[in-house]
Formats: C-alpha cells, structure tokens, sequence
C-alpha cells in the first residue's frame, strides 16, 4: 500500500449529487478534498503566479476525451496539473465542472502547493511534482461505502469482483485517451450492480491495474467492506465505484468536433442532456478516510 493510514473516521454520510442547473452562482462542494499541508506558497510569489497560468490554461487542453493536463515551469516554482472528466460525461458538463473545480480548489487550499479535489463528474489536481505516469506522487483519497450489506453476502462479492475484474481489464486496455469502463452484471436475487472504473490515460496499462487494485484493496481490505451493496474509492489517478442503480450514462460521449482549438464548445443547456445527468446518488454512504 503506497498510502500510509493515520487516521480513521467514520461518518454517515448523506450524499445527492444532482446537478441539473449549469448556471450556479457558487460552486457545490466537493465530495472529497485534500490540500497538503507541508509546502505553502505566500500571495504575489513566482508559484501563485505559475499556478494562476496553469489553470487559465488547463481549460484548453482537453485531450479530446475529457483529459486536461498542463504545467507551467516557470522559475523554481514549477506548477503541474491535470483534471479528468468520468468518461460518461457530456463535454459541456465536463467544463463547467472543471471550471468549479478549478474555483473551488483555490478556495478551499488558498496557499498550498499541492491538492486534489473530487466532483462526482470530474476531479482535479496540482503539485509542485509531475502529476503524470505515476501513481505513488499525490496523497488524497477517499473510501466511501453504503451502510447495507448484502443479505447473500459472499455470492454478492463474487459477481462484484467478476463485474470490476472485467471493467478493470477494459478501462487499463484503454488508449492514451481514454482509460474508462462501465456496465452492470446480474447478482444474487437478480438485482443489477453497477460498476464503473477509471485511471486517468496517462496511466500505462500495468499502473492503472495496480491504481485499481489498491483501490480495491482500501474499500474490501483495509476497512473490511467486502458486501456493502455501494462504494467508492476516489484516487488522484483512479477511481473504483458500484452500486444497485445505473448512476451513469450509458456509452461516452463523442470528443468535441473542433480542428483548430482542442477547447470545448460553448455551452448550450440542451433539454436532452437534463435529467439523464441527475442520477449519481450513494444513499448512507458511511465515509472511511485516511489523511
Ligand atoms: C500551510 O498552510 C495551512 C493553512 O493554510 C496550515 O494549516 C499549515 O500549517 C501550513 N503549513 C506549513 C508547513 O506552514
Ligand atoms: C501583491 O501584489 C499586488 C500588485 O503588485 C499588490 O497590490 C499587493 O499589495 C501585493 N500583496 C502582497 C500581500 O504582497
Ligand atoms: C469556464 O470559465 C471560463 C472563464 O471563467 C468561462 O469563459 C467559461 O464560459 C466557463 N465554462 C463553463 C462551461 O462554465
Ligand atoms: C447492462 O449492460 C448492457 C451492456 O453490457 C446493457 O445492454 C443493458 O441495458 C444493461 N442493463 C441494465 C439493466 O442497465
Ligand atoms: C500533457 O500535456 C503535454 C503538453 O501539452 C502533452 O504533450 C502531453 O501529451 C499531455 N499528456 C497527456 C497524457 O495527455
Ligand atoms: C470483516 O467483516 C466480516 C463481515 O462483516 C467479518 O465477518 C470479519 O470478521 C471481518 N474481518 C475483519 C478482519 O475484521
């Protein structure tokens, strides 16, 4: 395990996230956040300045799927950041989502050098380290687990792990682009699990197995939750989730058509995309967390 545990909380959780209106005055909370505490940086210095470049920047990067990257390298104070979209989300979505997180970040970390902040759609982080190829740089992670266990507790972790092995082994079969995988299996008494895994594509193949696995490794080993019916483990380079109801779009959505600028287009609230958004729900969700 590359994170060491300090500490253990435990709370029930409610969580709704529901976002059907993209014009928000404020920007909702994350799920999830983590400034590290052990390198600050002062207002007007070379590393607040590099940082201000790097997320005016990010926006404009998107790799064609949801995959932002971008560092400045200016002085000693170099500044690298990345933000990924989950795979199944609309480009337009995506933005305002990174747009808030981007905000928010900055709120809630005002003067550390490195942080990672998690939206249900999208999360982002930066880091005075190269935030690339590696995942072992950036500490931050969260557990969360539905309080009900499954009545057929051992069936249930079968067809869970048969379900995530395969979404495992599709989304680390991904290209540079895209390492992402959803879909559903069939588990005792006929209910549907959900499951929906994704490394950030810079990741190799080995990596973001490994990413998974350790994922993996936190929800059922370290805090014992092996037949909770719903979990998540948010990583800066991955994340692992289930749950009894479809909290994703089905397939993913086409990269933005745009020759010149690898931007998105604007946003224009399409009744289409309303609704089918709203769907990512952990009811009592008890939040296990190591910081
Ligand atoms: C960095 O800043 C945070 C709050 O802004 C503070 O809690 C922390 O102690 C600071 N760290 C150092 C090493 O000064
Ligand atoms: C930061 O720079 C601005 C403009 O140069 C200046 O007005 C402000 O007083 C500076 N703030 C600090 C805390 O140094
Ligand atoms: C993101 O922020 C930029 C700059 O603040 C703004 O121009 C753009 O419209 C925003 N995009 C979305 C989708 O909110
Ligand atoms: C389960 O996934 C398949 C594709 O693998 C899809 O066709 C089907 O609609 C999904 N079932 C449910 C209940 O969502
Ligand atoms: C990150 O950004 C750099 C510079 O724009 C680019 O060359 C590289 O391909 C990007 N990496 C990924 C994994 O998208
Ligand atoms: C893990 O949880 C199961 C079921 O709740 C329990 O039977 C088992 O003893 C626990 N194992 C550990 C190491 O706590």
């Amino acid at each position: 395990m590359f994170i060491t545990a300090r500490q253990l909380f435990l709370r029930i959780f409610l969580c709704f996230i529901c976002i059907t209106n993209t014009v928000t005055l404020a920007q909702p909370d994350f799920i999830f956040y983590f400034c590290a505490n052990n390198d600050n940086y002062t207002i007007n210095s070379t590393f607040e300045r590099n940082l201000d470049t790097t997320f005016s920047t990010l926006p404009t990067t998107n790799s064609g799927l949801g995959f932002f990257n971008h560092s400045t390298l200016e002085g000693n104070d170099m500044v690298y950041s990345a933000a990924i979209c989950r795979g199944d989300i609309e480009p337009d979505l995506c933005l305002s989502c990174l747009n808030d997180s981007m905000v928010k970040l900055r709120e809630l970390c005002p003067n550390q050098k490195e942080a990672v902040g998690y939206y249900e759609m999208c999360w982002l982080k930066y880091s005075t380290k190269s935030v690339l190829g590696n995942i072992y740089h950036i500490d931050g992670y969260r557990v969360l687990v539905n309080t009900i266990t499954s009545a057929q507790r051992d069936r249930f972790v079968e067809d869970l792990s048969s379900l995530m092995n395969k979404l495992k082994a599709d989304a680390a079969a991904g290209d540079s682009l895209l390492k992402f995988a959803a879909g559903n299996t069939t588990g005792p008494d006929f209910v549907t699990i959900y499951g929906l895994v994704q490394c950030t594509p810079d990741l190799s193949k080995m990596q973001c197995i490994d990413c998974l696995e350790n994922a993996y490794s936190y929800y059922a080993t370290v805090f014992n939750q092996s037949g909770k019916i719903g979990g998540t483990v948010f990583q800066p380079m991955c994340r692992y989730s289930y749950g009894l109801s479809r909290f994703f779009n089905e397939g993913i959505p086409s990269p933005p058509v745009s020759s010149s600028s690898p931007s998105l287009p604007p946003v224009s609230s399409s009744p289409s995309l309303q609704g089918t958004k709203c769907n990512s729900v952990y009811l009592s969700l008890s939040i296990y967390t190591m910081l």
